[in-house]
């Protein structure tokens, strides 16, 4: 297992930006999770003999930050909020609603990879409570339209 070569000139970047390696952890991480979809217990021993460090220190950063994955997730990624602001505003009845249209609870992906379900913490986007992010984009003032709209463009 390793980056294909695009992304093994990329990582080089990042390293070089750090005066340690193993300060690159994160962004390298990200990277790792970009190329290989997630960071399995393989990834984290090549990650480690990059950054120099054994991959159990590896392991210890990915069990700290849940922003990376460990085990697949889907193409689409519904990270929904739970937080305080969007749960003044009705998160709880929208949560149910999307859990129940894809099929998943807390935490799942589909057998055929294509969602994953996450009900997460603030996103920083109260004003625009209830809310969620879809992989890189968000959505706010969510209703059970909106989500019957998001999940038709995305499917
Ligand atoms: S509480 Fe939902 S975005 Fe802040």
């Amino acid at each position: 297992m390793e980056f294909c070569k695009a992304a093994k000139t990329e990582c080089d970047k990042i390293i070089a930006k750090y005066p340690e390696k193993r300060a690159a952890m994160l962004p390298v991480l990200y990277l790792a999770e970009k190329e290989f979809g997630h960071i399995s217990p393989e990834v984290e021993k090549y990650v480690g003999k990059l950054l120099d460090v054994p991959p159990v220190k590896v392991h210890e950063v990915m069990t700290f930050y849940t922003l990376i994955a460990a085990k697949p997730r889907g193409k689409y990624h519904f990270q929904i909020c739970r937080g305080l602001s969007c749960d003044l505003k009705g998160c709880v009845k929208i949560i149910d609603y999307l859990s129940e249209k894809l099929g998943l609870s807390s935490d799942e992906t589909s057998d055929d990879l294509m969602y994953t379900f996450t009900p997460v913490e603030c996103l920083a986007a109260c004003e625009t409570a209830p809310m969620m992010q879809l992989n890189e984009d968000y959505y706010g003032n969510l209703t059970k339209e909106k989500i019957d709209d998001i999940l038709k463009e995305n499917s």
